[in-house]
């Protein structure tokens, strides 16, 4: 399986290497074959406990779609990939699904997936929710509810367990990184490319190219969190005398890129939260927890894993339910009941 996996990535390479294909592009493909990136969603795949084979998969948040050889390799049918953003939706279709019939992209908004319903057995959302924006998430997850077949699974991973103290005080930096910049700042995570201050700036002199410099840093400053057309509504308002309330960003909380989509930086959660919106929307849920194991390889690894493993089993009578803040990240799997 491993072997004929590795095939449909070297292909994706291959065929990633043409001058249309950006240079991002090409680097994800590139990660994917050579450093077999692949592999880190082999354990994810597995939470779902269920083969592949003639299944509709969806892919929520799919970026440029390259978990599809993947899927397709394992024996999906067809996959859907879902995203907000075309400059990753146009690549996919011009490259992933020119070269795998089996694969499709279509573009979501304000929560909405454009897919039939009762048609998905599984759905995955890695590494998503934390940017969809929070006032489309409640509709994101009726719409997962409402595609997914009776019996299909959902498995949503994310990195931003706030149940865990040392990954919510680390995103209070993270956040403000990106509101407020500069250029290049490095959250431990990631660079800030465009803070979103900046990125207000941008939009709204593209809008009002007249408007002095000292009324763009002004309004930009003050719209913090609002995006899309509202944002240039707000604004338009406002240079036409109506009442302008300053909405300032306040430390702590998650920055909104001012975009159409508008995407959110490592919006947080409570694991419970997560598996309470899918209850919600008639999927039963429940966080994935590893239990280590002992490594029989040798004396020394025994040992030492056998000492994780007693740790782990103490820590589970004595405290039952800290496995869900042990971690920085939580997985969750959703059957649909109904
Ligand atoms: C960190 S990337 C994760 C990509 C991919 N799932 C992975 O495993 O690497 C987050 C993705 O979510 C997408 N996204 C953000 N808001 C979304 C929404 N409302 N609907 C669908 N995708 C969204 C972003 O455009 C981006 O491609």
């Amino acid at each position: 399986m491993s072997d004929s996996i590795q095939v449909e990535y070297d292909r994706l390479k291959a065929v990633s290497a043409g001058p249309v294909v950006s240079d991002h592009f090409r680097q994800f493909s590139n990660l994917f074959a050579d450093q077999q990136l692949w592999k880190s969603y082999i354990w994810l795949l597995d939470i779902a406990d269920k083969p592949l084979k003639g299944a509709t998969v969806v892919d929520i948040g799919c970026k440029y779609g390259h978990l599809m050889p993947l899927l397709i390799a394992k024996g999906a049918q067809s996959t859907i990939g879902v995203d907000v953003d075309d400059l990753y939706l146009q690549p996919a279709k011009d490259v992933i699904a020119a070269n795998w019939p089996q694969a499709s992209f279509v573009k979501s908004e304000w929560g909405f997936l454009p897919i039939k319903s009762d048609s998905a057995d599984l759905i995955i959302v890695n590494e998503v929710i934390s940017h969809v924006n929070p006032g489309y998430l409640p509709t994101m997850f009726s719409e997962i509810g409402r595609i997914l077949r009776v019996g299909g699974r959902v498995i949503i991973s994310d990195g931003n367990n706030i149940a865990n103290d040392a990954c919510r005080q680390d995103l209070v930096n993270v956040y403000d990184a990106w509101e407020n910049g500069p250029e290049g700042r490095n959250t431990g995570r990631d660079v800030v490319e465009g803070s979103f201050l900046e990125l207000r700036k941008q939009r709204i002199r593209g809008w009002f190219p007249d408007l002095g410099a000292d009324k763009v840093d002004y309004l930009a400053l003050n719209t913090s969190g609002l995006f899309g057309d509202y944002l240039k509504t707000v604004i338009e308002r406002y240079l036409s005398g109506g009442e302008f309330i300053e909405r300032r960003y306040r430390r702590g909380d998650c920055p909104t890129n001012p975009g159409d989509g508008g995407v959110v930086m490592e919006y947080g959660f409570y694991p419970q939260q997560v598996e309470m919106l899918l209850g919600m929307y008639g999927m039963r849920a429940h966080q994935v927890e590893f239990a280590p194991r002992i490594d029989w390889s040798g004396a020394k690894r025994a040992l030492g894993s056998g000492y994780v493993v007693a740790n782990y089993w103490l820590r589970k009578i004595l405290q039952p339910n800290a496995y869900r803040s042990a971690n920085w990240g939580f997985q969750i799997l959703g059957v649909k009941e109904r």
